[in-house]
């Protein structure tokens, strides 16, 4: 079946489209189109929902018509559209929603509303040529993103329980925020993964947050502990090397702990990462470090960078799994969606 997937919850605007085979439970990525409003709010030092939504505007037929035209496919041989329902800005989100509501009412077609959240964790399903990815349950989902820090359990699609989350910052958005502490461009998770790369992790010791029995994590005293240190003295180059470096392997090595406890409990087969900061090097590497060194025998899934941010086809994914029919008439946008 092909499913059109529509992504509209932030600064990006994705669409692909994904061939899910029934019989073999398997998802192919047969296009991904993408447009995103960063550069813009590089200028602003952050995201200001009003300029996002309205970049949304001029990106959304664009992106879906690249995304029909790459895999050739038009939009009256589609069997579903699907789309991003929340979380996310409201004004973002609203464009998505309203667009996909249009396409299923004109070419007759079911639609599938999303949570981007799920979205993120189904990323890991997508096949892309010659690829085979075979992912067991019972699975830990750590999902990481500008806006979500969350450690949830997936018993098998569609049985998803909430085992912990942020109680502030997400881990992206505190990496964000801390970049613009340092004078880094927007956004500052990549940029802080590149000047760590220079810079000496021990130099500094920021407290790990919320090293306790909970999955919860807390990143807003780490963003703190940083403002102190920036305001203690004038921060040359090579100290805001040390603070990235250091700031990092906080942020993960709390995130991997908890995501490895959670494993184990749960005594799960497979551990699935998902969302922007999954992006990072480190992480990536680190985190499977880690279980190879303490031969758990968990499968590690990570997507591909591309597929990390935010996209179009990991909400098709979701929607091919889950695959949750709503009438048009019944979809709305619901910005504080969460499990
Ligand atoms: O999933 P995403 O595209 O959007 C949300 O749903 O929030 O994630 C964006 C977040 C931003 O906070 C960004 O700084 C972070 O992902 N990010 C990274 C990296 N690439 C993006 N964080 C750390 N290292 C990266 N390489
Ligand atoms: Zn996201």
């Amino acid at each position: 079946m092909l499913i059109l997937g529509i992504e509209s919850s932030c600064d990006e605007t994705g669409a692909a489209i994904i061939e899910g085979t029934s019989k073999s439970k398997k998802v192919k990525l047969l296009s991904n189109a993408l447009a995103t409003s960063l550069a813009m709010h590089g200028t602003t030092g952050g995201i200001i929902p009003e300029n996002a939504a309205r970049e949304q505007v001029k990106f959304i037929i664009p992106v879906i018509k690249e995304a029909l035209e790459k895999a050739g496919v038009k939009p009256t041989e589609l069997d579903a559209i699907s789309v991003t329902y929340g979380p996310g800005l409201i004004g973002s989100l609203l464009i998505g929603v309203e667009t996909a509501k249009t396409l299923s009412y004109i070419y007759n077609k079911p639609l599938i509303p999303t949570n981007h959240l799920i979205g993120h964790i189904y990323a890991n399903f997508i096949e892309q040529e010659n690829q085979t990815i075979d992912i067991e349950f019972p699975a830990i989902g750590l999902i990481v993103s500008g806006g979500h820090t969350d450690l949830v359990l997936i018993k098998k699609h569609g049985d998803i329980k909430w085992l912990g989350g942020t109680r502030d910052d997400a881990a992206g958005e505190a990496m964000d925020k801390i970049g613009r502490l340092l004078g880094l461009p927007y956004p500052g998770g990549p940029n802080i993964e590149k000047r760590a790369k220079l810079g000496d992790p021990e130099k500094y010791n920021f407290p790990t947050p919320l090293n306790d029995k909970s999955f919860d994590f807390s990143f807003s005293g780490l963003k703190t502990a940083v403002l102190r240190e920036v305001k203690k003295q004038q921060i040359n180059d090579q100290m805001v090397n040390d603070i990235c470096a250091n700031v990092q392997k906080v942020i993960i090595g709390i995130l991997i702990k908890k995501t490895l406890r959670a494993a184990r409990e749960y005594k799960v087969k497979s551990i699935l990462l998902g969302g922007g900061v999954a992006a990072n090097q480190t992480l990536r590497d680190q985190l499977q470090e880690e279980i190879n060194q303490a031969n758990l025998g968990f499968k590690l899934f990570i997507p591909e960078r591309f597929l990390c941010t935010d996209n179009g086809a990991m909400i098709a994914s979701s929607a091919f799994y889950n695959n949750q029919i709503q009438n048009w008439q019944k979809v709305d946008a619901d910005p504080g969606l969460y499990f």
